[in-house]
C-alpha cells in the first residue's frame, strides 16, 4: 500500500551531505513510498518547562508533531555531533516529547546518517535509537545506513556512490516492509 514518510534532517546547513542523502531517497524508494520533509526546528527555543507551560508550546513544535503523527513513518537523517545527536535535534525530539499526544509513539522510524569519517555517524544513530526508544517508537534495525568518507560519494546535492545507492535501497524496501508488518 502506500506510504508517507516524514524525513527529519539534523544538519541545518545547506550544503549539508545528509540533507544530500536524504534528497536522494525518492529515487531510492519502492513502489508507492512518497517523502515530505518535516516543518523546520531550526527556529525552536531553548527547551525550557517555563516556556511550554507559560506561553503555550510553540506553533512550530505543534506542527511537526502532526507531521510526524500523520506519517507511516518516519525516516531521521543525521551528522554525528561530537560522538552524538546534533544539540538542535535533540532539542526538537524533547520538545516533541512533551506534547500531549506524543507523536513518536508506536511510529515506525528508521535512521541514516552520512560523515566525513570512517565510522558515518554510528555513534549517533545508537544514541539517537536509545532516545526513541525511551518515546516508544518502533525503532527499524537493519539493514543499516552509514555513508562513510561521504564527501566523495555526494555530488551536486545528491547521493552518487553505487554501492551506498544500493544500501539505502535496501533499507528503504525493508522499511516499507516492516512498517506493514507493525501498523
Ligand atoms: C562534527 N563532525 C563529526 N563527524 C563524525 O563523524 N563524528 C563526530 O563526532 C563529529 N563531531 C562533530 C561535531 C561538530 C560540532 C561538527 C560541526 C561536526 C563532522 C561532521 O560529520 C561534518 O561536519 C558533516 O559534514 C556534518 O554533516 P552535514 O552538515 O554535512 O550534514
Amino acid at each position: 500500500r502506500e506510504k508517507t514518510i516524514l524525513t527529519i534532517c539534523g544538519s541545518l546547513r545547506k550544503a549539508s551531505i545528509n540533507r544530500a542523502l536524504m534528497e536522494t531517497l525518492p529515487e531510492l524508494a519502492p513502489e508507492g513510498m512518497r517523502f515530505a520533509e518535516g516543518p523546520s526546528f531550526a527556529e525552536f527555543p531553548h527547551y525550557n518547562g517555563d516556556l511550554a507551560t507559560e506561553s503555550g508550546i510553540p506553533a512550530g513544535v505543534t506542527a511537526l508533531g502532526d507531521a510526524v503523527r500523520a506519517a507511516d513513518g518516519v525516516i531521521f537523517v543525521s551528522p554525528e555531533y561530537n560522538y552524538s545527536i546534533p544539540g538542535a535535534l535533540k532539542n526538537a525530539i524533547d520538545w516533541l516529547s512533551r506534547l500531549p499526544d506524543p507523536p513518536f509513539r508506536m511510529k515506525p522510524v528508521a535512521i541514516q546518517s552520512a560523515a566525513p569519517g570512517m565510522i558515518g555517524g554510528a555513534r549517533m544513530q545508537y544514541h539517537l535509537r536509545q532516545t526513541l526508544v525511551f518515546l516508544d517508537a518502533i525503532v527499524f534495525t537493519r539493514p543499516e545506513v552509514f555513508v562513510s568518507q561521504a564527501m566523495q560519494k555526494v555530488e551536486g546535492g545528491r547521493l552518487t556512490d553505487q554501492p551506498s545507492r544500493d544500501a539505502v535501497a535496501a533499507q528503504l524496501a525493508a522499511f516499507a516492509e516492516f512498517i506493514d508488518q507493525v501498523s
